[in-house]
């Protein structure tokens, strides 16, 4: 196994995948990390969704930017980006999904007001985790928009209660990511 801090320091958001999916044993071992994560009271707000399914990915992404389209419209506030973004969008067969094999909704409990946070923290343990296997992720925001739609949930199998919080994509990663850069935080100390 790597060294925590170099795993932490090398993951990427992986938007270029192998066709090759990534093996059920290995989408376990990822649940099985996501569970270790810190939770409010310990409540352990989460369930997870995995979807392999093409056609339902596919369907989702073609649903996901739609969604997205009227809210890309009011916020995307660079214009010289818009017009690059929206027409993305508006593009049949560009996939949300980077074309990855596996998609794993974290799916939180509506009942817990920190079911937020701890699913974000779930999701950064799979994607650590995933690194360290050698596989790649990448938490898909932009679908959100459906998923909030309660009828597009329900289709996929979401149980009643939950709403969606992290959506991410997994898959075997062609090529190398560059890491974007990054800024210097900005730190006040009392001391
Ligand atoms: C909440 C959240 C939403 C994101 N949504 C998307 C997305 O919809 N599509 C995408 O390709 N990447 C998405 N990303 C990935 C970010 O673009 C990425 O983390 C950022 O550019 C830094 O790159 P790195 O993860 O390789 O360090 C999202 C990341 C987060 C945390």
């Amino acid at each position: 196994m790597k060294d925590l801090i170099e795993i932490i320091k090398t993951r990427r958001s992986v938007r270029n995948y192998k066709e090759d999916p990534v093996s059920d044993e290995d989408i376990k071992f990822l649940i099985d990390c996501a569970r270790y994560a810190p939770s409010g009271s310990n409540m352990q707000p989460w369930n997870f969704l995995v979807i392999q399914n093409k056609e339902v990915i596919h369907k989702l992404s073609e649903n996901g930017k739609k969604a997205m389209i009227p809210l890309a419209e009011q916020i995307v506030n660079n214009p010289n980006k818009a017009p690059g973004f929206i027409s993305f969008l508006k593009t049949k067969g560009n996939n949300l999904f980077h074309n990855a094999s596996s998609l794993v909704i974290i799916l939180g409990n509506k009942k817990s007001v920190t079911a937020d946070w701890d699913c974000a923290m779930a999701a950064q343990n799979m994607m650590l985790a995933a690194h360290s296997r050698g596989i790649g992720s990448c938490w898909i925001g932009l679908v959100m928009p459906a998923l909030m739609d309660e009828k597009i949930l329900k289709e996929l199998g979401a149980p009643p209660g939950y709403k969606a919080v992290a959506p991410l994509i997994f898959g075997h990663p062609q090529g190398k990511t560059v890491m974007p850069e990054r800024n210097e935080p900005e730190v006040k100390w009392l001391k």
